[in-house]
């Protein structure tokens, strides 16, 4: 839908101040620019409305460029939002957001419907606003008429340039919501700009990090946030935020990849054997001959073999069956409420077909605390092999 074609700009021949940039944008997708101060990002977002001009390069929306098409016709197709929305102080709510369907010949009765249908979906009751002066409202309100404006005549594309940067946290993340919601049910294409990862990460359905004038990395908010590719990167995203976003983090991403698996004919002397060598004293019994091979059927203990009186007995008949486990994309918000229900003792992870592939015990979990948090002081708490 919208093509950033090794796009260039720099102002008198200088430093190129955004550098060859090359980006794809599905219709329907809310991409979030994020960089560092200077970094480019309003200077691209206001070349793709033709509020400042392309220096190389091009700019494609449906395929045809955006230089062979009247700026300010191109503008009103394109709802544009920014930090301080410029509202006409003499005019009332109504006629702002009225204001381009007027220049656009709407009728009254029409942009009046209109207006209203905005106010409702920005969850500011036209009763009540409809008729009010911008300086009757607060901050986040004044935001919210500017992406009800910005909405007016429907445009498929929206830009927005840390529209809710001056906001408190608790308006901003309302407008947040507001913003998912109107992707959602109007599937609008949005370009959204911030320096801010937390908001990235709510929002987008792609991330693009720039750093003087180019793209380092445009991926989905999961990857930026697993695979950063630099230093750059990762100093957005900082390193709590895999945990702070558990979300992102499953199962298969912590899990110990070495589970002792046993056979069901296998003889408790056998097992024994087998878990002496193993990191945990613990196993997990398989149908080996199930269709694919390893599909779990219980689990057994060194502790539980040293009470069995003959070692006649099959595995089938000593193991515990009774046993929580996890998928390999169970998340991390998930995978800890079960943990907590056993105790945080240890969990085997199946893939889709219900074959073993792992394990997660309590210093997978204290794994990932150290390496999100490199500070927490986690020695005591370390258990010793289990099962014993
Ligand atoms: N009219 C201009 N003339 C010369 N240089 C300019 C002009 N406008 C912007 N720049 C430079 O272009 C670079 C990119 O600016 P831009 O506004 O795109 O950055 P940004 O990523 O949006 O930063 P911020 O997060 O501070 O808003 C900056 O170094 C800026 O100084
Ligand atoms: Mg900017």
């Amino acid at each position: 839908m919208i093509e950033l074609v090794d796009l260039v700009k720099s102002y008198d021949g200088k430093l190129n101040v955004v550098d060859g940039l090359n980006m794809h944008i599905e219709r329907g997708e809310l991409v979030v620019l994020i960089g560092k101060s200077g970094s480019g990002k309003s200077t691209t977002l206001r070349m793709i409305n033709r509020l400042i001009g392309i220096t190389e390069g091009d700019i494609l929306i449906d395929g045809e460029s955006i230089q062979n098409q009247n700026p300010i016709k191109l503008r009103r197709k394109i709802g544009y939002v920014i930090q301080k929305i410029g509202m006409i102080p003499h005019m009332t709510v109504g006629q702002n957001i009225e204001l381009i369907p007027q220049l656009e010949g709407w009728s009254a009765s029409e942009r009046k419907k209109r207006a209203k249908e905005l106010l409702e979906l920005v969850d500011l009751p036209p009763k009540d606003y409809y008729n009010r002066y911008p300086a009757e409202l607060s901050g986040g309100q004044q935001q919210r008429i500017g992406v009800a404006r910005a909405l007016a005549v429907n445009p498929e594309i929206i830009l927005m340039d840390e529209p809710f940067s001056a906001l408190d946290p608790i308006t901003r993340d309302q407008l947040q919501q507001e913003i998912l919601k109107l992707q959602d049910e109007l599937h609008k294409t949005i370009v959204f700009v911030t320096h801010d990862m937390d908001e990235a990460l709510k929002i987008a359905d792609r991330i693009a990090v720039l750093k003087d004038g180019e793209i380092i990395q445009y991926d989905t908010p999961e990857k930026i946030l697993k695979n950063p590719v630099n230093d750059y990167v990762r100093e957005f995203v900082g390193n709590h935020r895999l945990w702070q976003s558990p979300e992102f983090l499953y199962a298969k991403d912590i899990m110990r990849t070495n589970p002792t698996l046993i056979g069901q004919k296998r003889s408790p002397a056998q097992v024994i054997e087998m878990l002496k060598s193993s990191d945990t004293y613990v196993g997990y019994v398989v149908d080996t001959e199930s269709k694919p091979k390893n599909q779990l059927k219980g689990e057994i203990s060194m502790a539980q073999l040293k009470k069995v009186s003959s070692h006649d007995q099959k595995m089938s008949q000593i193991m515990n069956k009774d046993i929580s486990y996890v998928y390999e994309h169970t998340n991390m918000i998930e995978v800890l409420s079960i943990m907590q229900s056993q105790n945080y003792k240890r969990v085997p992870v199946l893939n889709r077909d219900n074959c073993v592939v792992g394990y997660i015990n309590r210093s997978c979990i204290l794994n990932v605390i150290n390496e999100v948090i490199p500070d927490v002081d986690y020695e005591e708490t370390v258990p010793a092999k289990e099962g014993v």
